[in-house]
């Protein structure tokens, strides 16, 4: 079994098995011609059922085999350009290369003694983005595993920040469009169930700061502490973008944090042409940049940065064994002394591969692309009398709905987008998401693939089309 352990013995099985898995992965992404195959829960499952892990294969081939009827032929893939659902990226290559390495060294990123350059180089990456968002000579910050966690540190440093005497009192103001970890961070930090204050939106589902100004008079009135503002830059559903400057303006009025989700908008951070839309996210106390939504990272790629670097005391801890306090004091560099995690993977690496190989250019370069494709994509909704569109786009997504020409009763309108977007992935044909605006189905394109191209858009919307009178021609029949 030793056999299996890499090591300078088995250096070159690793190269052989690993090669052998890369090249599997390769020949499906050069023959997948859907995003899906449209597989169904019933299908799938008896085949991984019917596997006995303790009866191993023993043989990578075999095991590879195995892979692909369980995992690999079915998978939904993001790099297809018809995926057009969820804020999942297409990732590029030197990311998968750092993948590679950082797994196969395996350092773990929470002390110096487990990572050495690992950890210089994840601070490099941090001083990187801070300047980039220009939080100022202090800042700080860590990778984590994703935005949620991104958001609940940011979250925690905001509570102990705040003087308040009851957790009860702690009131978190965003937008009412903002993402569903603000509610779950409070509820984590053990604020109260009315913590988080949901903030009206204007037409283009951006925070209202009149509303938001009403609301921290409101506080102040009541005897409440606003803990934190949360504005998002680049919202799940539509991808707007909070004004940010009049938010940061209130929020020094008021004396309260900052927060900035920028977990999709990050992507402007290295943006040729539309940096500006985040203009203002220098002001922030606290930043959340997915590197593995608008960064083309593989899952995961996140970091929280912060202005002032002492904040990060708050997730301080010291273990004798680990981080004890004399290290501080010899300057050794220690992440788990800013990290909710200790075991941390160092997926840094995959961005640095990236920055080293690309540029930040190149990353921008894509997003930009993107975000153009969403413009035109916007422009064939607005003109095709079959579809409404909700909101222009920031960023790169698209919220709409079939509207049938025959059909008026609300719910009638609900059923035949639902049935679209579910007939749609069961044909494997394409991918797109769903949600709700104003109590009523949409469907939603989150536009992340630059190998997207408007005949692609214009050839899902008219498939879109094709199920959803195909539902309407069935309902008739089902009528008569
Ligand atoms: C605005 C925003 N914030 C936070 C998150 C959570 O990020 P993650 O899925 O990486 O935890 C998302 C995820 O879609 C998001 O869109």
């Amino acid at each position: 079994m030793r056999s299996h352990l890499l090591n300078d013995a088995t250096a070159e099985q690793y190269r052989r098995s690993v090669t052998e898995g890369v090249e599997r992965v390769a020949a499906r992404i050069g023959t997948t011609d859907r995003p899906f195959t449209g597989v169904t829960v019933d299908a799938l499952s008896p085949r991984v059922d019917g596997i006995d892990l303790d009866r191993p294969l023993h043989d990578t081939a075999a095991v590879l085999d195995e892979l692909d009827d369980v995992y690999l032929r079915d998978a939904v893939y993001f790099h297809h350009p018809r995926y057009l659902a969820h804020l999942n990226c297409p990732v590029v290559i030197p990311a998968l290369l750092g993948e590679a390495v950082l797994s196969a060294v395996n350092s773990s990123l929470d002390t110096w003694d487990q990572s050495a350059g690992g950890t210089l180089i994840e601070r490099k990456l941090i001083d990187w983005t801070t300047a980039r968002i220009g939080l100022g000579p202090a800042a700080d910050g860590v990778f984590t595993s994703g935005g949620t966690q991104s958001n609940l540190q940011a979250l925690l440093l905001a509570r102990e920040e705040a003087k308040a005497e009851r957790l009860a009192d702690l009131r978190i103001l965003t937008s009412e469009v903002s993402h569903f970890s603000v509610q779950k961070s409070a509820k984590l930090l053990g604020l109260g169930p009315d913590a988080v204050v949901p903030v009206p939106v204007d037409h283009d589902k951006r925070l209202q700061t009149v509303a938001l100004a009403r609301e921290l008079e409101r506080c102040a009135r009541d005897g409440l502490v606003p803990m934190a503002v949360v504005a998002t830059a680049g919202t799940t559903d539509f991808g707007s973008i909070d004004p940010l400057p009049e938010i940061a303006g209130l929020c020094e009025q008021y004396g309260v944090w900052l927060h900035v989700d920028a977990a999709y908008g990050c992507g402007l951070l290295a943006s040729l042409k539309y940096r500006h839309r985040i203009d203002g996210i220098e002001r922030a106390d606290s930043v959340t940049v997915d590197y593995h939504k608008s960064f083309f990272q593989p899952v995961s790629s996140s970091a929280v940065l912060v202005r002032d670097a002492a904040t990060l005391r708050h997730a301080t801890y010291h273990a004798e064994y680990l981080n004890p306090r004399r290290m501080v004091q010899e300057r050794i560099p220690n992440q788990v002394d800013k990290s909710l995690q200790t075991t941390r993977r160092f997926d840094a690496l995959k961005l640095w591969m990236t920055l080293r190989t690309m540029g930040a250019d190149g990353v921008g370069q894509l997003f930009d692309e993107v975000c153009d494709l969403a413009a035109e994509g916007w422009k064939l909704l607005a003109a095709d009398p079959r579809f409404d569109v909700v909101v222009e786009p920031s960023l790169s997504t698209l919220v709409f709905r079939f509207i049938p020409a025959a059909v008026t009763a609300p719910a009638e309108i609900d059923r035949v987008n639902l049935y679209a977007r579910k007939a749609l992935f069961a044909s494997g044909d394409a991918v797109v998401a769903g949600t709700k605006v104003a109590g009523r189905h949409y469907l939603k394109f989150t536009l992340l693939n630059p190998g997207t191209t408007p005949a692609d858009i214009a050839a899902v919307l008219d498939l879109i089309a094709g199920h959803a009178e195909q539902y309407l021609g069935d309902s008739l029949d089902r009528a008569s």
